[in-house]
C-alpha cells in the first residue's frame, strides 16, 4: 500500500491495493490510514457491490440511509444519482453525513459508476484543523457547548433530495467539539446542513456564531478535492471531514453508489489543560 498525501491538511491517495481481495492487515492499514488522513481515495478498482457491501461490513455495521434511493439489486448500497436534466445534486451543500442520528455515522465509501466528462467532483475540509485553527478562548467557549442537530433540511430539499417527512425523527444534540472516537484528537462537529441551533440559545443567537464556523471551517487550507476517476473509490470519516459535492455539470449524468457505516455516539473533547 503506498499512501500520498492530497493536501496539508487532509485527505490521502492510497495506490498498491485491491478493494476486492484485501488482507486483514491490508484492511488494518487502510482504516489506519483514514483515521490519519479524513479521507482516502483509491484509484484503478473495479469494485463490485459486493465487495463494496464486504468493505463496509469490516468497517461496522452498514447504516442504511432513511432518505437514499437504494440500489434494486443491493439495497444496503445507496444511489446518489444525477440525471442529465437536473438542476440540484446531493449533497451540493457542506454538511456531514447522518449528523442528525444519535450514533451518527462513523465513515461512507463512495465508488463512482457513471462521471460526468468534466466537474462533479467532492471537496473535503478536515474539522481537526478547524479546531486547531480557532482562538484558545473560542475553543473553550465551544468545549462547553452542545448543539442540536436534525434531518429536518431534508424538507425544504436544501441537500438535493425529496424526502419522505414520514421518515423524519426527533432532533438529537451532539457536543460541539467531539473527541474523534478512535484518535481521541478533537473536531469540530457542527455543519451547515443539519445544524440548528446551540443547546440552550436561540436560532437567531445561534445563527451568527454558527455561519462564522462554517465559514472558518470550510477555510481553502483546511480542505482538500477529490477529482473523481473512472474506478476511483473514496472512504471518509464523518467525525473527522465534513464534505461537498459539486454541482459543476449541469446537462451530464453522475452516479455513485454510497454505503455509510454505522457509528456511535459522540463523546465531548476534553481538554488536557
Ligand atoms: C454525498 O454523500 O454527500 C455525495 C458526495 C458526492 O456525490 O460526491
Amino acid at each position: 500500500m503506498h499512501i500520498t498525501k492530497l493536501s496539508g491538511s487532509l485527505g490521502a491517495v492510497i495506490t498498491s491495493i485491491d478493494l476486492n481481495a484485501l488482507s486483514d492487515d491490508g484492511f488494518i492499514s487502510l482504516r489506519d490510514a483514514l483515521f490519519a488522513h479524513g479521507v482516502v481515495v483509491i484509484p484503478n478498482q473495479s469494485l463490485t457491490p459486493e465487495a463494496h457491501i464486504e468493505l463496509a461490513k469490516r468497517f461496522g455495521t452498514i447504516d442504511i440511509n432513511r432518505f437514499f434511493t437504494p440500489v434494486a439489486s443491493h439495497p444496503n448500497i445507496a444511489e446518489v444519482r444525477t440525471s442529465p436534466d437536473m438542476t440540484r445534486v446531493i449533497g451540493g451543500t457542506w454538511h456531514t453525513d447522518h449528523s442528525y442520528d444519535p450514533a451518527p455515522a462513523m465513515c461512507s465509501i463512495l465508488a463512482a459508476r457513471t462521471l460526468p466528462p468534466f466537474g462533479g467532483d467532492t471537496l473535503f475540509a478536515s474539522m481537526a484543523a478547524a479546531y486547531e485553527g480557532l482562538s484558545d478562548g473560542l475553543k473553550a467557549t465551544l468545549r462547553d457547548l452542545s448543539a442540536v442537530h436534525s434531518d429536518g433540511s431534508f424538507a425544504d430539499s436544501k441537500v438535493g433530495i425529496d424526502a419522505d417527512t414520514s421518515a423524519f425523527r426527533a432532533a438529537t444534540k451532539h457536543p460541539v467539539v467531539i473527541a474523534h472516537p478512535d484518535t481521541g484528537a478533537p473536531c469540530l462537529y457542527v455543519n451547515g446542513d443539519f445544524t440548528v441551533q446551540f443547546e440552550g440559545w436561540s436560532i437567531e443567537e445561534s445563527a451568527p456564531l454558527l455561519a462564522m464556523l462554517y465559514a472558518h471551517a470550510t477555510r481553502p487550507e483546511y480542505t482538500c478535492r477529490i477529482v473523481w476517476k473512472e474506478g476511483s473509490v473514496a472512504i471518509w470519516d464523518n467525525r473527522l471531514v465534513q464534505h461537498f459535492a459539486c454541482a459543476d455539470y449541469a446537462g451530464h449524468a453522475r452516479l455513485m453508489h454510497r454505503i455509510t457505516v454505522e457509528g456511535t455516539p459522540l463523546l465531548r473533547y476534553r481538554s488536557a489543560s
